[in-house]
This record gives structure tokens, sequence and C-alpha cells, in this order.
């Protein structure tokens, strides 16, 4: 008989049985990064590691800084009080305070909130009732939905078919049918060393009338875009396009839908970037900064007009078979709450915009270092270009970001060749400073 296995403390807790996400693991567990603590602007790794600066909000997500004293505090009072509750067929108050504060936020009638828990399923769940209103309101033709190339929008079935970044993509078979996709907004001919958003490049909106006019209007259900693509390399959008993207959406009835998992929550200076670009998307799929990374939690934002076409039939029917047993989970309505009390009380996405030209001076003294090729600036983030290694792709990121955290104490984060750096909204002038003299040093380093 097989011998049980119990886990025990005497389990060696060795580095073997965890695999890492989205990491080359040999090489992590050859020499890992250990963080064991975090506060404000800075991580502090195992032993008498000092305190690491935190460039990139975590994964784009810890929004208000680490580890903030209201934020922890409701969520250890909401574990006392109420661990769990379900969602399907129950609620709990604090899932309906913090549906209305969030659509106090979004712009225009995005009034109601659907709750799950990671951006990934934010997407997919945005994707799910973009289909199903179609579906619903007679139309289920329109099963056809529009991508980007170069968008990154989590790692469900739906997120990475419409998504744009061939690694997600070509290890997992024949993904969803019937998706098709924009061109990137990107041209580092026409835009290299931009502050801000590029002149160059409305234009690409108009492809969308070029799919229209191959699929049929009648087979398109929704168009899905991050207003700012953030984890290909922190590509703003070209001035003009999201609106021109709108308009086209709406000559033909596709629905809109803005994946704000990074821009949502001060990350451009606003609740949400659909307000810095004065364009009402009819689904806004948000996570991370909702909690400033605090709790798990995702959601998605729809127009009143959406969740009206649901609302008929026998009243004891469910209207959308959709939703996750951790959906509105307490603990996370509790962070969320506190972190959205922070943002307000300290002015956080103003903040952000305050500092952004700062930040964007401050990133483009990068200019000119060896193998930088083109520095892109918009909010509180920046995507640095950096040239690849002959024959090693995304090697000298890699050895950038390696280099950034032991030599310089720095959290940076990489795409490719790419550094991004998108710190919490809370640094310091001094701090941004700081930062970018650090990355100087480690861009020489691996020239
Ligand atoms: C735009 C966008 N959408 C979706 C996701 C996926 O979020 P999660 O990792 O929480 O599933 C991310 C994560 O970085 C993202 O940047």
């Amino acid at each position: 008989m097989a011998q049980m296995r119990v886990a025990a403390a005497s389990v060696p807790n060795d580095l073997e049985s965890f695999w890492l996400p989205f990491t080359p693991n040999r090489g992590f567990k050859r020499a890992p990064r250990l963080i064991v603590r975090a506060k404000d602007m800075h991580y502090y790794t195992a032993g008498s590691g000092g305190p690491v600066l935190d460039g990139t909000a975590g994964l784009w997500c810890t929004n208000a800084g680490h580890n903030r004293d209201p934020i922890v505090a409701a969520i250890a009072r909401r574990a006392e009080e109420l661990d769990y509750s379900p969602a399907f067929q129950f609620a709990h108050p604090a899932a309906f305070e913090l549906a209305s504060r969030l659509a106090a936020l979004a712009p225009g009638d995005l009034n109601r909130v659907f709750f799950c828990n990671s951006g990934s399923e934010a997407v997919d769940t945005a994707l799910k009732i973009a289909l199903a209103y179609h579906y619903v309101r007679g139309e289920g033709t329109r099963t056809r939905l529009i991508g980007r190339e170069r968008g990154y929008h989590g790692v469900g079935f739906g997120g990475i078919s419409v998504g744009g970044i061939v690694n997600n993509r070509k290890f997992f078979g024949s993904l969803l049918a019937g998706v098709d996709h924009l061109p990137a907004t990107y041209s580092r001919e026409h835009q290299a060393f931009t502050k801000g958003e590029p002149e160059w490049g409305a234009h690409l909106a108009d492809e969308l009338e070029r799919l229209v006019t191959l699929h049929d209007a009648s087979s398109i259900a929704a168009v899905i875009v991050e207003p700012m693509a953030g984890s290909t390399g922190v590509l703003p959008p070209p001035q003009g396009y999201l609106p021109r993207l709108r308009a086209i959406c709406d000559q033909h009835g596709i629905l809109l839908i803005f994946d704000e998992v990074i821009t949502g929550f001060g990350r451009l200076g606003y609740a949400f970037a659909a307000e810095r670009y004065g364009v009402v998307p009819d689904l806004i799929a948000f996570a991370k900064g909702v909690t400033s990374g605090a709790v798990p939690m995702g959601g998605v934002i729809a127009s009143d007009r959406i969740y009206e076409t649901f609302m008929r039939g026998p009243e004891h029917i469910i209207e959308l078979f959709h939703g996750y047993t951790y959906s509105a989970h307490p603990l996370a309505c509790a962070a969320g709450l506190a972190t959205l009390d922070l943002y307000r009380d300290e002015k956080l996405f103003a903040r952000a915009k305050a500092l952004e030209p700062r930040f964007a001076e401050a990133a483009m003294t990068l200019k000119g270092l060896p193998n930088v090729l083109d520095i892109r600036t918009v909010g509180l983030a920046v995507g640095i270009d950096l040239a690849s290694r002959a024959g090693a792709f995304g090697l000298r990121a890699y050895e950038a970001m390696e280099r950034a955290f032991r030599d310089e104490a720095l959290m940076i984060r990489i795409a490719g060749d790419t550094i991004a750096l998108s710190p919490p909204l809370i640094v310091s002038e001094a701090q941004i400073g700081e930062m970018f003299e650090k990355v100087a040093r480690v861009i020489k380093a691996v020239a």
C-alpha cells in the first residue's frame, strides 16, 4: 500500500514544489528573489535585506502603496466579523456599498458592477456579458469578438483569444473561435520618444471598418482594448484613436469594452482612463488597484442599458448564468472600500496627474543611454525599449531586472526587452529621481 503522505512540519520548505507563474523557474530557483515584508513604497527581503524601492506597484496593483494601515485594519476587522458569505442568492451589505462607490467613479451610465477575483476573470466576464447581451436582445448572430495585437487581457481562454501576445496563445490550442484583431497602435518610426499620447496613429482605428466589411456587423459582438496597452510595454493610445473606435462601434451596434485592469484607479491620473480620453465604453473590466492589491478582486462595470436588457422574463429565473464562489468576497469588499477611501482622502488620482510631467521628464533623461531605442510615458507609467542582445531576445532586460534588484534595490518589470515602471501613486518626487538614477546605472551596467 502506498505510504500516506502527510503535510507536516518536517516537510522541507525547499524551492521545488512551487511552480512560479510567468517566471523562468530554473533561473529563479538558482538565485531566488524573496520578499518577506512591504510598507508604503518599499519591499524588504529575507534576513537583513534593506528596503527595495517598488518601481512597479507590485504587478501594477498596489496603487495606494503597500500595507497601508487603513486597508490592513479593514481586512482584519472584516475577517473577524464575516469570513465568507455566498454571493449566489445571498449578499452582504459591503458588496452593495462598494458597487455603488465604483459606479459613482465610473463615467456616464456605467452603473452596474459584477464582481469576480482577477483581471482575467473580469475580461472573460465582460466578453460573456457582451455575447449574452446580444443573445437576449435577439441578435444572437453577434458572436465575433475583436481584440488587438499586443493586447494583454489576462490568461483565461477568452482573454488569450482576444489578446495579441503570441507566447500567451501559441501553446494553447485553438482558443476561442471567431476572433479577429485590430493592429497594434505602436510605430517606433512615427512615435519614438513621445511623452503622453502620440500624434500619429488615430487612423488605425479605421481598421475596425475593414473588419466590419470583412465579417459584417451582424456577426460582431464587441471590441476589447486596453486604453493604454500596459503589459506589452506601455503603449499610450494615439490622440483621437479611442473616440474614433467608439464612433465606429456606435455606427455598427458593436459593444466597446475597455480593459482598465491596469489603467483603472489612478494610473493615468483619473479613476478610469475612459475619463482621461473622454470616451464612455459599454463595459469596463477592472481589478488590481480596486483593493490596491491587498486582496484579489476584479469586476466589470456595465452600462444601465446592458443591465436592463437582462432584467426580463420570470422573476425567479437567474438573468445571467455566470458568477464565482468568491464574487464580492467580504475581505475583498472591505479592502476595496478602505482603498477607495484612501484614494479619495489622499487625492491620489490627482496626485498621479500632477506628477506626470515630472515623471515623464525624469524618464526622458534615459534617452541617449546605450541601447535605449524608445521611451514612452503616460500617467505614472513608462516603457523603455532596449536593443536585444544578438540572438537572445529578452536577455538584456532580464539582466537589467536582476541587477536592479540585487545591485540597486529597485524592483522593475520587464516584457521582452522592454523595462516598464509604474510606481505606487504615493511615490515622492525624490523617489522618482532615485528610481530613474538607478535605472540609468542598470542600463549602463547591461550595455
Ligand atoms: C490589461 C490587463 N487585463 C487583464 C489582466 C489580468 O489580470 P490578472 O493577472 O489579475 O488575471 C492584466 C494583468 O496584468 C492586465 O494588465
